[in-house]
């Protein structure tokens, strides 16, 4: 704490409005080390003061423990009618649809946004996610392989598809020179934006203190996917993206090497079903599965976290012993830019998550506390949240196995593990040249570079049936 024993002694004006800032929200031991900090350190000590919503973490944290409105919740749910993938249904053809997402992508009105701010602690990589080298045969990275498929649809409908990558302060500068090191993987340079999102401190747990992660810095964490919506428009490119006429945003995530990105079967059900708000949903593989849920509450889509699904909903069987809640999300959506821009209006309107972490920091004797239970508050936006504000929302189903490999875990996991994923892609490109009429080997490792074939359509389309593959093979 702040006390007479921490003292400012040479203090000026601005440093006095520092402190009366933080005073007012019992938060002044933020600058208990100020005296021993260099100049530059109390500089960019301030400004992290300064850009701090000090009534909005008190808030918050006041809040942690409010739960929304969940009385009855059984009641109240009902599973969203999912077009399917593929298949489409007696409302919207799958061909329809395919006719209308390829019009608005050669129209170019289309833009795909990849998160990827995640510290991805659980891969346990030292380096941004998006630099995994994913490809079994080749090594490209995850970036590499989202990135070319984005390039393939470009020159597919010959028009651009720009590309809006987020990062966090955590994934910035790495993220950046990894792209440029690689010639932004083909893309042309005004097609590719790199912009990153905002902050948010941690608390401790039971004061609701400000953390310092060292004597002259702020414990601070990315403010979560749906910091997306104000980084879009502080980065300028919700006017970028109004001017070059993009009116659709597909949204993907860095860790799914498997995402149909800005695929137009997806795109046209959002158009035909006049949705602001399209997911991409997959059967859960059990109840209990750590995905986030579609389900209707109260007539509005929304998605309920696993770790917020209380067990005996997670759990509810239909007559035929189906799953009730099958519907697992994949965090894949297409998003009106005009539902953003009405968002980015009311930031505050996407509401705040809170999450108990394990945050080390420094204590009052300036030691680094390295914390073995969870000992602090994170506070996070969550995109899908923009769900059940849309005027109409929609899910459309699709075949795990066909859209959903995520990494996240490292290797050795049961699942979501890179050897696992790599697993599932070998499997997908096998099940494509089996399409296509190849004889394929088993055991060897299959790769398929999007820029060569982004579906089984396109690679029955260009390779000669009755080829054996024998080899390790990369298509490129
Ligand atoms: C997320 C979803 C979950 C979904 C699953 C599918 C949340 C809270 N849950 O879970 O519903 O079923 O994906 O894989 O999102 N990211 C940022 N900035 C941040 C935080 C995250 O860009 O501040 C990005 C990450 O880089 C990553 C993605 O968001 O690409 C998901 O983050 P992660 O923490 O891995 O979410 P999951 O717990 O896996």
């Amino acid at each position: 704490r702040f006390s007479n024993k921490h003292r400012m002694t040479n203090t000026n004006c601005t440093d006095q409005e520092l402190l009366q800032r933080l005073q007012v929200h019992n938060q002044s031991h933020v600058l208990q080390f100020w005296e021993q900090l260099a100049p530059t350190e109390q500089q960019s000590l301030a400004q992290q003061v300064r850009s701090l919503n000090l009534p909005l973490i008190e808030k918050l944290y006041q809040a942690r423990h409010e739960v929304s409105d969940r009385d009855n919740l059984a009641s109240r749910i009902s599973l969203p009618s999912a077009y399917r993938w593929g298949h489409g249904d007696a409302r919207i053809s799958a061909e329809s649809a395919r006719n209308a997402g390829q019009q608005a992508l050669r129209a170019g009105s289309v833009g795909v946004v990849i998160v990827a701010g995640g510290q991805g602690t659980r891969l346990g990589f030292p380096h941004p996610k998006g630099q995994f080298p994913i490809g079994q045969v080749s090594g490209a990275s995850l970036l590499q392989i989202l990135i070319e498929k984005a390039r393939a649809v470009s020159i597919r409908y010959n028009a651009p598809l720009p590309v809006y990558l987020m990062t966090s302060p955590a994934t910035h500068d790495k993220t950046l020179n990894f792209v440029e090191k690689h010639q932004r993987f083909g893309l042309a340079a005004n097609d590719l934006r790199t912009f990153c999102q905002g902050v948010m401190p941690a608390v401790d747990a039971t004061t609701g203190q400000l953390l310092l992660a060292k004597q002259s810095t702020l414990a601070l964490n990315p403010d979560g996917h749906g910091g997306m919506l104000a980084a879009l428009r502080r980065h300028g490119i919700m006017d970028e993206m109004q001017h070059r006429g993009i009116k659709f945003l597909f949204y993907a995530q860095i860790d799914n090497p498997l995402v149909p990105i800005a695929d137009p079967e997806i795109i046209g059900y959002h158009l035909l079903a006049a949705s602001e708000a399209t997911s991409l949903a997959i059967r859960k593989r059990d109840p209990l599965e750590k995905v986030g849920n579609f389900v209707r509450v109260d007539d509005r889509l929304e998605v309920i976290e696993y770790s917020d699904l209380p067990e005996e909903l997670a759990t509810m069987r239909n007559e035929d012993g189906s799953l009730k809640l099958w519907a697992g999300s994949i965090a894949v959506h297409v998003f009106n830019t005009e539902l953003l821009e009405r968002m980015a209006e009311t930031e505050t309107d996407l509401p705040f998550h809170c999450a108990q972490k394990k945050v080390p920091f420094v204590d009052s004797q300036n030691r680094l506390v390295e914390p073995t239970v969870p000992n602090a508050i994170k506070f996070e936006r969550f995109i899908f949240d923009l769900l059940p504000i849309a005027r109409h929302s929609i899910v459309v189903e699709a075949e795990r196995q066909e859209v959903f490999a995520p990494v996240k875990n490292a290797s050795g996991a049961s699942h979501d593990s890179p050897d696992s994923v790599m697993q599932q892609m070998n499997n997908l490109y096998r099940s494509w040249l089996k399409t296509a009429g190849c004889l394929v080997k088993e055991n060897v490792a299959l790769e398929i570079s999007p820029l060569y074939a982004n579906n089984a359509e396109e690679l029955k389309s260009r390779i000669s049936p009755n080829m054996k593959i024998t080899t390790d093979i990369y298509l490129s």
